[in-house]
């Protein structure tokens, strides 16, 4: 396989991590049995996303949509998800990742909500990488919600309608103070956003792949950042341009 360049490495990958229930009914497996595999692939990019350099790896591990699923299966993700913070928080502060969340994350329930916000204080000193987890998500929701922060401080004085602009806005956001995502990885072949990160995509490079979440791994990882770096991003200006300030 092609090998990546060190120094055009994307900041930041977001991964929509879509397929794990048609990855367990292939198997004849239940679709839980699919989410608890999906964490294996969750571990395993992670560890790569830090031993590759990248600074931010944000995943959408649960919509806000996601809470009209069937109870049980609502139940066991909440139940993965707080295992996986138990089991890997230590293991986070060994590899210098900070964890922190997006999303309406007072959705959760107390006891998840809790083991959230402690990994999150307990990895709090670390900065070798992010790892942002999308948890009751919706982008929609996260731009009505700046509005609402913008509104209020304008009441309070905080900001002046002139200072209203495209430095100011995002700091409203969920994402505040991270990077726009470079390159945003969608598995098991569906080729659509499901309101996720729709201000911060403006510019990013998509990568959309028919493997099922599941089934991704370092390899697939590594071909996804192979082929973005193979892409010339030019933020709508001209080729000649982009080429011109490498000069
Ligand atoms: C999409 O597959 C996946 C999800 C809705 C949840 C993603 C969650 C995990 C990988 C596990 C928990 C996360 C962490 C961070 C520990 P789908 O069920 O929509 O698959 P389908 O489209 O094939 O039915």
């Amino acid at each position: 396989m092609e090998e990546i360049e060190k120094e055009k490495l994307p900041r930041h990958i977001a991964i929509i991590m879509d397929g794990n229930g048609r990855w367990a009914k292939k198997k004849n497996l239940s679709r839980i049995s699919g989410h608890l595999k999906g964490v294996d692939s969750v571990r395993e990019v992670v560890t790569a996303c830090r031993e590759m350099g990248i600074k931010v790896l944000t995943l959408y591990a649960f919509s806000m949509e996601n809470w009209q699923r069937p109870k049980e299966e609502v139940t066991a993700l909440m139940g993965l998800l707080k295992e996986y913070l138990l089991k890997e928080r230590d293991e986070m502060v060994k590899n210098n990742i900070r964890l922190s969340a997006i999303g309406r994350l007072e959705d959760l329930s107390p006891d998840v909500r809790a083991t959230l916000d402690e990994a999150i204080k307990q990895t709090k000193k670390c900065d070798g990488m992010i790892l942002n987890l999308a948890l009751s998500y919706g982008g929609r929701s996260e731009i009505l919600y700046a509005v609402h922060g913008i509104l209020s401080d304008l009441k309070k004085g905080r900001i002046k309608e002139e200072e209203i602009d495209l430095s100011s806005f995002p700091q409203y956001l969920w994402t505040r103070g991270l990077p726009d995502p470079d390159l945003l990885i969608r598995t098991s072949g569906e080729s659509r956003i499901s309101n996720f990160l729709l201000y911060q995509i403006a510019y990013t490079e998509l990568y959309l792949t028919e493997t099922l979440w599941p089934d991704f791994n370092r390899e697939e990882l590594q071909k996804a950042i192979v082929d973005y770096q193979s892409r010339e991003r030019r933020f709508g200006l001209t080729s000649e341009q982009i080429n011109g300030m490498e000069e």
